[in-house]
Protein backbone atom coordinates (compact mmCIF):
# COMPACT_ATOMS: atom_id res chain seq x y z
CA UNK A 1 0.00 0.00 0.00
CA UNK A 2 1.58 3.16 -1.16
CA UNK A 3 0.59 6.39 0.68
CA UNK A 4 0.36 9.79 -1.64
CA UNK A 5 -0.40 11.92 1.24
CA UNK A 6 -1.05 11.98 5.08
CA UNK A 7 -4.68 10.23 4.46
CA UNK A 8 -4.44 8.26 0.74
CA UNK A 9 -3.66 5.06 0.14
CA UNK A 10 -2.87 3.21 -3.25
CA UNK A 11 -3.21 -0.45 -3.43
CA UNK A 12 -2.87 -1.76 -7.63
CA UNK A 13 -3.34 -5.28 -7.64
CA UNK A 14 -2.99 -6.87 -10.87
CA UNK A 15 -6.42 -7.87 -11.97
CA UNK A 16 -9.76 -6.71 -10.49
CA UNK A 17 -10.64 -10.08 -8.74
CA UNK A 18 -6.86 -9.43 -6.97
CA UNK A 19 -7.99 -5.90 -6.05
CA UNK A 20 -11.28 -7.07 -4.71
CA UNK A 21 -9.71 -9.94 -2.72
CA UNK A 22 -7.43 -7.63 -1.54
CA UNK A 23 -9.89 -5.26 -0.21
CA UNK A 24 -11.95 -7.67 1.02
CA UNK A 25 -8.96 -8.45 3.59
CA UNK A 26 -8.13 -4.99 4.75
CA UNK A 27 -12.06 -4.65 5.39
CA UNK A 28 -12.06 -7.74 7.86
CA UNK A 29 -8.96 -6.30 9.16
CA UNK A 30 -11.12 -2.33 9.77
CA UNK A 31 -13.75 -4.42 11.13
CA UNK A 32 -12.22 -6.59 13.44
CA UNK A 33 -10.16 -3.28 14.95
CA UNK A 34 -13.34 -1.24 15.29
CA UNK A 35 -15.04 -4.06 17.30
CA UNK A 36 -11.56 -4.71 19.25
CA UNK A 37 -11.92 -1.03 20.12
CA UNK A 38 -15.76 -0.25 20.20
CA UNK A 39 -17.30 -2.90 20.18
CA UNK A 40 -19.18 -2.06 17.21
CA UNK A 41 -18.43 -1.66 13.42
CA UNK A 42 -21.14 0.98 11.35
CA UNK A 43 -20.25 0.64 7.57
CA UNK A 44 -21.84 1.52 4.22
CA UNK A 45 -21.71 -0.57 1.42
CA UNK A 46 -21.80 0.42 -2.21
CA UNK A 47 -23.95 -0.07 -5.43
CA UNK A 48 -22.90 -0.58 -8.82
CA UNK A 49 -21.58 -3.94 -9.80
CA UNK A 50 -18.04 -3.24 -9.39
CA UNK A 51 -18.28 -4.13 -5.69
CA UNK A 52 -20.10 -7.80 -5.88
CA UNK A 53 -16.94 -9.80 -6.92
CA UNK A 54 -15.80 -7.89 -3.15
CA UNK A 55 -18.74 -8.99 -1.18
CA UNK A 56 -18.28 -12.55 -2.72
CA UNK A 57 -14.90 -12.58 -1.39
CA UNK A 58 -15.97 -11.30 1.94
CA UNK A 59 -18.75 -13.86 2.19
CA UNK A 60 -15.67 -16.88 1.29
CA UNK A 61 -14.13 -15.71 4.29
CA UNK A 62 -17.06 -15.58 6.38
CA UNK A 63 -16.10 -18.93 7.94
CA UNK A 64 -13.12 -16.89 9.20
CA UNK A 65 -14.49 -16.74 13.02
CA UNK A 66 -11.99 -13.97 13.42
CA UNK A 67 -14.53 -11.47 11.78
CA UNK A 68 -17.14 -10.54 14.65
CA UNK A 69 -19.83 -10.05 11.89
CA UNK A 70 -22.39 -10.31 14.81
CA UNK A 71 -21.25 -6.41 15.94
CA UNK A 72 -21.49 -5.15 12.24
CA UNK A 73 -24.25 -2.73 11.34
CA UNK A 74 -24.92 -2.35 7.25
CA UNK A 75 -26.20 1.17 5.84
CA UNK A 76 -25.98 1.68 2.39
CA UNK A 77 -24.01 4.93 0.59
CA UNK A 78 -26.31 5.30 -1.58
CA UNK A 79 -30.02 3.53 -3.77
CA UNK A 80 -31.84 4.20 -6.92
CA UNK A 81 -35.06 4.41 -6.68
CA UNK A 82 -36.58 0.95 -7.32
CA UNK A 83 -37.91 -1.47 -4.57
CA UNK A 84 -35.72 -3.81 -2.71
CA UNK A 85 -36.56 -6.70 -4.87
CA UNK A 86 -35.60 -5.09 -7.88
CA UNK A 87 -32.81 -6.24 -10.17
CA UNK A 88 -31.06 -2.85 -9.93
CA UNK A 89 -31.53 -2.31 -6.56
CA UNK A 90 -28.15 -1.85 -4.40
CA UNK A 91 -29.66 -3.33 -1.22
CA UNK A 92 -30.57 -6.62 -3.83
CA UNK A 93 -27.27 -7.19 -5.16
CA UNK A 94 -25.44 -7.05 -1.74
CA UNK A 95 -28.08 -9.37 -0.36
CA UNK A 96 -27.76 -12.00 -2.82
CA UNK A 97 -23.42 -11.64 -2.66
CA UNK A 98 -22.33 -10.91 0.66
CA UNK A 99 -25.83 -10.00 3.33
CA UNK A 100 -27.32 -13.72 2.62
CA UNK A 101 -24.20 -15.48 3.91
CA UNK A 102 -22.72 -13.20 6.53
CA UNK A 103 -24.03 -13.71 9.72
CA UNK A 104 -25.25 -10.54 10.44
CA UNK A 105 -28.36 -9.94 12.50
CA UNK A 106 -31.33 -8.47 9.83
CA UNK A 107 -31.73 -6.31 12.36
CA UNK A 108 -28.64 -4.85 12.08
CA UNK A 109 -29.48 -4.31 8.24
CA UNK A 110 -30.87 -1.26 7.15
CA UNK A 111 -32.19 -0.81 3.21
CA UNK A 112 -32.31 2.96 1.98
CA UNK A 113 -35.93 3.57 1.31
CA UNK A 114 -35.12 4.97 -2.16
CA UNK A 115 -38.53 4.35 -3.92
CA UNK A 116 -40.52 5.99 -1.00
CA UNK A 117 -43.31 8.22 -2.03
CA UNK A 118 -42.39 11.04 -0.23
CA UNK A 119 -38.66 10.47 -1.02
CA UNK A 120 -37.12 13.66 0.68
CA UNK A 121 -39.29 12.59 4.31
CA UNK A 122 -37.16 9.12 3.59
CA UNK A 123 -34.16 10.50 3.23
CA UNK A 124 -34.63 12.58 6.34
CA UNK A 125 -35.88 9.30 8.24
CA UNK A 126 -32.63 8.05 7.23
CA UNK A 127 -30.63 10.27 8.06
CA UNK A 128 -32.06 10.43 11.62
CA UNK A 129 -32.06 6.72 11.50
CA UNK A 130 -28.19 7.00 10.91
CA UNK A 131 -27.88 9.73 13.37
CA UNK A 132 -29.82 7.90 16.17
CA UNK A 133 -27.34 4.43 15.16
CA UNK A 134 -23.80 5.80 14.63
CA UNK A 135 -21.60 7.68 17.19
CA UNK A 136 -20.71 10.64 15.81
CA UNK A 137 -17.26 12.49 15.65
CA UNK A 138 -16.72 16.24 17.38
CA UNK A 139 -18.73 18.06 15.02
CA UNK A 140 -21.61 15.92 15.62
CA UNK A 141 -21.72 14.28 12.77
CA UNK A 142 -22.37 10.36 12.58
CA UNK A 143 -18.51 8.62 11.82
CA UNK A 144 -18.62 5.12 10.15
CA UNK A 145 -15.83 2.97 10.40
CA UNK A 146 -16.21 2.52 6.62
CA UNK A 147 -17.70 3.86 3.77
CA UNK A 148 -17.51 1.61 0.37
CA UNK A 149 -17.74 3.66 -2.76
CA UNK A 150 -17.16 3.08 -5.99
CA UNK A 151 -16.44 5.45 -8.91
CA UNK A 152 -18.55 6.15 -12.47
CA UNK A 153 -16.66 7.06 -15.69
CA UNK A 154 -18.01 10.10 -15.50
CA UNK A 155 -16.72 10.86 -11.82
CA UNK A 156 -19.68 10.24 -10.03
CA UNK A 157 -19.31 8.35 -6.93
CA UNK A 158 -22.29 7.27 -4.35
CA UNK A 159 -24.87 9.15 -6.08
CA UNK A 160 -23.12 12.33 -6.42
CA UNK A 161 -23.35 13.41 -10.05
CA UNK A 162 -21.91 15.97 -11.64
CA UNK A 163 -24.62 18.81 -11.65
CA UNK A 164 -26.68 16.84 -9.29
CA UNK A 165 -28.29 19.27 -6.68
CA UNK A 166 -27.04 16.80 -3.79
CA UNK A 167 -23.05 18.08 -4.56
CA UNK A 168 -23.37 21.05 -2.49
CA UNK A 169 -25.29 20.03 0.39
CA UNK A 170 -23.68 21.07 3.70
CA UNK A 171 -25.91 20.85 6.07
CA UNK A 172 -28.06 17.60 5.26
CA UNK A 173 -25.93 14.00 5.54
CA UNK A 174 -28.24 12.26 3.13
CA UNK A 175 -30.37 13.89 0.25
CA UNK A 176 -32.72 12.12 -2.14
CA UNK A 177 -32.15 14.35 -5.44
CA UNK A 178 -32.97 14.43 -9.64
CA UNK A 179 -29.55 13.28 -11.32
CA UNK A 180 -29.82 15.00 -14.60
CA UNK A 181 -27.80 12.71 -16.90
CA UNK A 182 -30.09 9.90 -15.86
CA UNK A 183 -33.32 11.52 -15.65
CA UNK A 184 -33.92 9.45 -12.61
CA UNK A 185 -33.89 10.22 -8.27
CA UNK A 186 -31.34 8.83 -6.02
CA UNK A 187 -30.89 8.42 -2.55
CA UNK A 188 -27.21 9.70 -1.17
CA UNK A 189 -24.74 10.31 1.42
CA UNK A 190 -23.42 13.28 0.53
CA UNK A 191 -20.06 14.70 1.16
CA UNK A 192 -20.25 16.06 4.76
CA UNK A 193 -21.29 12.65 5.83
CA UNK A 194 -18.79 10.13 3.71
CA UNK A 195 -15.81 12.69 4.55
CA UNK A 196 -16.33 12.87 8.44
CA UNK A 197 -15.70 8.55 8.31
CA UNK A 198 -12.54 7.03 9.79
CA UNK A 199 -12.06 4.98 6.69
CA UNK A 200 -13.11 5.65 3.47
CA UNK A 201 -12.62 3.10 0.62
CA UNK A 202 -13.19 3.46 -3.39
CA UNK A 203 -12.54 0.37 -4.82
CA UNK A 204 -12.21 0.74 -8.85
CA UNK A 205 -11.53 -1.46 -11.48
CA UNK A 206 -11.24 -1.73 -15.14
CA UNK A 207 -9.77 0.55 -17.95
CA UNK A 208 -12.73 2.33 -18.79
CA UNK A 209 -12.44 4.23 -15.21
CA UNK A 210 -8.70 4.88 -16.43
CA UNK A 211 -9.42 8.42 -17.17
CA UNK A 212 -11.51 8.82 -13.90
CA UNK A 213 -8.95 7.73 -12.12
CA UNK A 214 -5.73 9.70 -13.70
CA UNK A 215 -7.59 12.79 -12.71
CA UNK A 216 -8.68 11.79 -9.05
CA UNK A 217 -4.95 10.63 -8.22
CA UNK A 218 -3.15 13.06 -10.34
CA UNK A 219 -1.09 16.28 -9.55
CA UNK A 220 -3.42 18.60 -11.09
CA UNK A 221 -6.78 19.71 -8.99
CA UNK A 222 -9.89 17.63 -10.39
CA UNK A 223 -13.59 18.80 -10.29
CA UNK A 224 -14.94 15.33 -10.51
CA UNK A 225 -17.67 14.59 -7.30
CA UNK A 226 -14.88 11.63 -6.61
CA UNK A 227 -11.99 13.88 -6.16
CA UNK A 228 -14.07 15.16 -3.43
CA UNK A 229 -14.36 12.59 -1.12
CA UNK A 230 -10.84 14.29 1.73
CA UNK A 231 -12.10 12.09 4.89
CA UNK A 232 -11.53 15.33 7.43
CA UNK A 233 -9.93 12.77 9.95
CA UNK A 234 -9.95 9.62 8.48
CA UNK A 235 -7.78 7.03 5.88
CA UNK A 236 -8.87 7.05 2.16
CA UNK A 237 -8.15 3.70 0.77
CA UNK A 238 -7.91 3.47 -3.33
CA UNK A 239 -8.15 0.14 -4.39
CA UNK A 240 -7.35 -0.53 -7.96
CA UNK A 241 -6.71 -3.01 -10.70
CA UNK A 242 -3.79 -2.34 -13.07
CA UNK A 243 -6.29 -1.67 -15.90
CA UNK A 244 -7.83 1.16 -13.43
CA UNK A 245 -4.40 2.19 -12.50
CA UNK A 246 -3.35 2.86 -15.79
CA UNK A 247 -2.58 6.66 -16.15
CA UNK A 248 -1.53 6.85 -12.40
CA UNK A 249 2.04 6.89 -11.49
CA UNK A 250 2.34 5.69 -8.53
C1 LIG B 1 -24.64 3.04 -7.99
C2 LIG B 1 -23.35 3.27 -7.26
C3 LIG B 1 -22.46 4.13 -8.08
C4 LIG B 1 -21.39 3.19 -8.58
C5 LIG B 1 -20.70 3.74 -9.77
C6 LIG B 1 -19.78 2.69 -10.39
O1 LIG B 1 -25.70 3.02 -7.36
O2 LIG B 1 -24.53 2.80 -9.21
O3 LIG B 1 -23.40 3.58 -6.02
O4 LIG B 1 -21.87 5.21 -7.45
O5 LIG B 1 -20.47 2.94 -7.53
O6 LIG B 1 -21.69 4.11 -10.72
O7 LIG B 1 -20.60 1.66 -10.86
P1 LIG B 1 -19.95 0.31 -11.43
O8 LIG B 1 -19.28 -0.36 -10.27
O9 LIG B 1 -21.13 -0.49 -11.94
O10 LIG B 1 -18.97 0.71 -12.51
Amino acid sequence: MTRTDPARHCHVASTAHQAAADAARLISRIICRAVAERQECNIALAGGTTPRMLYVALAEMVCDCDVPWGSVKVFFSDERDVPHDHLDSNFRAAQRTLLDYAPIPPQQVFPMPADAEDLDEAARTYEALICDTVPPEEAGVPRFDLILLGVGADGHTASLFPDSPGLNEADRLVVSHRVPSLGRSRMTFTFELINAARNVMMLITGSDKADVVGQILGAAPSSLPAARVRPTDGELFFMLDAAAARNVSI
